[in-house]
């Protein structure tokens, strides 16, 4: 069994994020999904998520490609996630290109390219400006 490991915080949850959790999910047979919790993204991301930690993570949980969603909460718990739960891959998007190739020592690292022309930002930023 082929194991994979991503980290996000997947807010107002859009076709980007479906089209990376089904290509990371191709790559194995499990898909742990490492979901960034409110605290961390407040203190260490400097976002503020529309949805709570709780509601992302039930929205992932019910995603067919999502076997497991574990909370985030700060930057260097990636090397003890691998550990823990086996896995053989860590897969991201590669806006993160080359910044977890430390990694590469427990498992295998792999950057998947983004969706173009959509983010969890640019949904806001186009719904401020409609007045929506
Ligand atoms: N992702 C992607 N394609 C997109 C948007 C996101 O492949 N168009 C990937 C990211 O590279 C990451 C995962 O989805 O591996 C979760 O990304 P996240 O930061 O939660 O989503 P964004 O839409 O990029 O959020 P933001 O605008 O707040 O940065």
């Amino acid at each position: 069994m082929i194991r994979v490991i991503t980290y996000g915080t997947f807010d107002l949850l859009h076709y980007g994020h479906i089209q990376l959790l089904k290509r990371a999910k191709a790559l194995g047979d499990y898909l742990i999904v490492a979901c960034s919790t409110d605290d961390f993204n407040a203190l260490e991301k400097g976002k503020h998520a529309y949805h709570d930690f709780e509601e992302r993570k039930v929205m992932l949980e019910s995603i067919r490609y999502v076997d497991l969603v574990i909370p985030e909460n700060h930057w260097e718990q990636k090397r003890d996630d691998i550990i823990k739960y086996q896995a053989d891959i860590m897969v991201i998007g590669d806006d993160w290109k080359g910044k977890f190739d430390y990694l590469n020592d427990i498992c295998k690292v792999v950057y998947l390219p983004r969706t173009e022309g959509i983010s969890t930002t640019k949904i806001k930023n186009d719904l401020e400006k409609s007045h929506i």
